[in-house]
């Protein structure tokens, strides 16, 4: 299988062929994914939660997503490398610049993704103009849990829906070269997907996006706590690692996933 690039995911959003990511935080996780086919693993900082037990993912440092970066990246043949960039480490131009160079040079990202609009289309213009690729993360952005009160949906009301779709073209304009878009309506995700030239990839945000994340620990039903409502256990079904992962790409590439079960209408 050839190497994923960023061309290529563009290619798929315009055959509107659906595009698969699962995150991995070590080299035999990273390794199944990787053979099963894949397009991006992201070396997401849910790894704070999963792998760390914290509450939230803004105990993550620099250093550490470095490190599984780094395990990750040993066995990732095909998939396109994304990692993210931890609590406060894009918090300036500078400090963005910095980190990210450590996370391309050090940990061999091939991409790196932040969360937040309209504060860091600078950060993404600074970074893009440098040569990194950069995937923009809005709607639920799990490092602002603080502030938005919990773990919830946003963008339902219909000013909050606009303000997002408008940050979507923005960070688009600002040089991103995917977003992420979590826990939104469906019909909200389907109008940014349509509005933006960029792959966007959903969680919890309908079957609509031009492609599909989750969390590995959710699909194999090995998280801690409460189960999201935008996941699905593929582990029961398939009765092996490898048969969870690929039945995730399956559905995901046959549209089976997500269902209305795992959408906000
Ligand atoms: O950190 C992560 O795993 C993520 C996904 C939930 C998109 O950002």
């Amino acid at each position: 299988m050839k190497k994923t690039t960023l061309s290529h995911l563009q290619q798929l959003k315009q055959q509107r062929q659906k595009i698969t990511c699962l995150t991995a935080y070590d080299a035999s996780f990273a390794q199944a994914i990787d053979q099963a086919g894949v397009n991006i693993i992201l070396v997401g900082d849910s790894l704070g939660m999963v792998i760390q037990g914290h509450a939230s993912t803004l105990p993550v440092s620099v250093e550490q997503m470095i490190y599984h970066a780094q395990n990750v990246q040993r066995a990732c043949k095909q998939a396109l490398l994304l990692v993210d960039m931890p609590f406060m480490s894009y918090a300036s131009v500078d400090k963005a610049l910095h980190n990210a160079t450590r996370l391309m040079a050090e940990g061999l990202a091939e991409m790196v993704k932040i969360e937040g609009g309209d504060w860091t289309l600078d950060i993404i213009h600074a970074l893009s103009q440098r040569g990194i690729p950069v995937c923009a993360h809005l709607g639920l952005t799990p490092q602002s849990v603080h502030q938005l009160g919990g773990y919830k949906i946003q963008g339902r009301a219909t000013e909050q829906a606009q303000h997002i779709a408008q940050q979507a073209l923005a960070v688009e304009q600002a040089g991103a070269s995917l977003l992420v878009l979590e826990c939104v309506p469906a019909p909200l995700a389907k109008h940014i997907s349509q509005q933006l030239k960029i792959p966007v990839i959903g969680i919890g945000a309908g079957q609509d996006c031009d492609g599909q994340v989750l969390v590995l620990y959710d699909i194999l039903n090995i998280s801690a706590g409460k189960k999201p409502f935008f996941s699905q256990d593929f582990l029961q079904s398939t009765g092996s690692i490898q048969g969870a992962i690929s039945a995730f790409v399956t559905a995901v590439k046959n549209q089976q996933f997500p269902t209305d079960a795992h959408c906000i209408g």
